[in-house]
């Protein structure tokens, strides 16, 4: 098992999706003595965001890029490589204005490759390219939204991941972060309850 944790709070390590990611993490390696762990902070590491000059390389044929564009498109052909090499994805989703941050965005957006993450087959259809892989969503919400139409994190991030073929897909929340003491610490001890029985 090859361990990857995506971290994406603006807040870096202190951030509750941070820490909840960390903890799923650690009860994966606690059970899979095998297992590798790496880490991409996006806090530290930002994906570049889709703009006018990264889609222009993009389509520019491999052999007829510039210096700058090749640059542009080495950067997302990193992250694209470090999925593919690993089998277990445990991603931080802080909330921000009912929303994924950007940084996780342009993220989502540097690793959704045509042909190479995804395709169009013969009769329309997707396929998606990244196989046999397993997410673990770490949410933390100041809020509670959970099984509410107002998650729409939870909809855009399963529909975004099986369109590159994850559909192995495990939330786990802490929520009411940011509505007072009692609500938090039940916001935690659920998350932490919900790792001791999904994860493994
Ligand atoms: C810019 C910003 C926007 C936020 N928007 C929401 C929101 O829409 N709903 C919510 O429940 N909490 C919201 N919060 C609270 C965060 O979800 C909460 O602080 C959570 O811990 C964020 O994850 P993090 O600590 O990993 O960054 C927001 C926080 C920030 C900083």
């Amino acid at each position: 098992m090859k361990i990857l944790q995506i971290n994406s709070s603006a807040q870096g390590n202190n951030g509750n999706s941070t820490k909840l990611a960390n903890q799923i993490s650690q009860a994966l390696l606690a059970k899979n003595s095998q297992a590798t762990h790496s880490v991409r902070d996006l806090s530290i590491t930002p994906a570049d965001v889709v703009d006018p000059a990264g889609l222009a390389a993009l389509f520019t044929p491999e052999e007829q890029r510039t210096a700058e564009q090749q640059a542009r498109v080495a950067r997302d052909d990193v992250l694209i490589k470090e999925v593919q090499e690993h089998d277990v994805y445990v991603i931080g989703v802080p909330m921000y204005n009912f929303g994924i941050p950007a940084q996780l965005k342009s993220w989502i957006d540097a690793i959704c490759r045509a042909r190479v993450t995804f395709r169009y087959t013969e009769n329309g259809t997707v396929e998606g390219l990244l196989k046999n892989k397993k997410v673990y969503l770490a949410f933390a919400r100041g809020g509670v939204y959970r099984d509410s139409d107002r998650d729409s994190q939870i909809t855009y991030l399963r529909a975004v991941l099986a369109f590159v073929g994850i559909t192995d897909v495990q939330p786990i929340y802490a929520e009411g972060l940011q509505m007072g003491d009692e609500m938090k610490a039940k916001g935690w001890a659920v998350a932490e309850q919900e790792i001791a029985q999904y994860v493994a």
